[in-house]
């Protein structure tokens, strides 16, 4: 009893630090996105139509409304889409949001299930490091210059990183994980979340990615070795079963290094859109 109580309090302790001490990253209406999607994460948490991971909320599935819910998470938070979106069903979703006056933006849903834990498992069981490098978890306890360091390789590569608290996994479940040279530069990243409710279609599925490597690193396999460990460490702390992440058509790397670990191209795609009022030119993340 004594225990939980310690544990309890000290949950309350991270999550009103996480509040007062929270680090963001991006442009100004990046930071300004993700600060009103976790406003409005606390009001929709208990629906099962809602993912979250981490940047975002979105639609976990097509529904017969699917466009105007899309449309005015889109408005509230700057960015928003529908995961699983069959692929021969997405042109109408993204031209009803053009007819909206939001930008439409498609990404292939990149998707994995046991090929992706088997993948992960088989990678990791082979892959030899061979400069010194280090693999670390994030944790509540990480410090904020290593959490800043991350954020800002991350922002360099082209990817948006969630806030230290989602890094952290405060409030949230998910692993983030980064690559750190024997100096301390932080040189690779990602991470991955649960991020469909327990009550909904798809309970053991995973949002994963986010990846990133330092241009001067690239090449050696670290977004693999990352990406793996991500899978490995979900699948055993969540029991995550499926893995997907979004992927543009003219990002080769990417598409390579997720078919690699078993998560390949999928007969769906998240079917996204940006408001251009809120976000202007800015992008959500490559
Ligand atoms: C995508 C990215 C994370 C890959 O990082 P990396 O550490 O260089 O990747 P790895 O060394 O682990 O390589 C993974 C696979 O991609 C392949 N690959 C790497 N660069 C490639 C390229 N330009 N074209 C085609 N394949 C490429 C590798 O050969 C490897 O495949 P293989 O094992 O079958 O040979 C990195 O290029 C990056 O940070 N890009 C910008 C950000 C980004 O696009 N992130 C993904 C968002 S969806």
């Amino acid at each position: 009893m004594a225990v939980y109580t310690v544990r309890w309090i000290e949950t309350c302790i991270r999550k009103v630090h996480s509040i007062v001490t929270e680090i963001n990253f991006g442009e100004p209406a990046q930071i300004a996105m993700v600060q009103r999607a976790y406003a409005l994460w606390v009001l929709l948490k208990d629906d099962p139509i809602y993912s979250f991971q981490a940047r975002t909320v979105s639609l976990a599935k097509m529904q017969t409304d699917s466009a105007e819910r899309v449309i005015a998470l889109t408005r509230l938070q700057g960015y928003a889409s529908c995961h699983f979106v069959p692929r021969d069903q997405a042109a109408d979703l993204l031209s009803a949001y053009d007819s909206a006056g939001l930008n439409s933006v498609q990404w292939d849903q990149y998707w994995g299930r046991e090929s992706a834990i088997s993948a992960s498992r088989a990678f990791l069981e082979t892959y030899q490091n061979t400069d010194g490098l280090s693999l670390k978890t994030v944790n509540p306890d990480t410090p904020d210059a290593v959490i800043r360091s991350i954020g800002e390789m991350s922002m360099r590569a082209g990817v948006l990183p969630p806030p230290a608290s989602g890094m952290r996994g405060i409030g949230i479940r998910g692993v983030y994980q980064y690559v750190e040279t024997a100096d301390g530069t932080i040189v690779a990243s990602g991470g991955g979340f649960m991020s469909y409710h327990p009550d909904g279609p798809r309970p053991d599925e995973a949002f994963w990615g986010m990846l990133a490597t330092d241009e001067h690193w690239r090449g050696k396999r670290l977004a693999c070795w990352v990406g793996a460990q991500i899978v490995t460490d979900l699948a055993t702390i969540y029991g995550a079963r499926g893995f997907s992440s979004g992927v543009k058509a003219n990002n080769p790397s990417s598409q390579a290094m997720c078919s690699r670990l078993g998560i390949n191209q999928s007969d769906f795609v998240y079917a996204g859109a940006t408001d251009p009022v809120i976000m202007g030119n800015t992008s959500v993340t490559r």
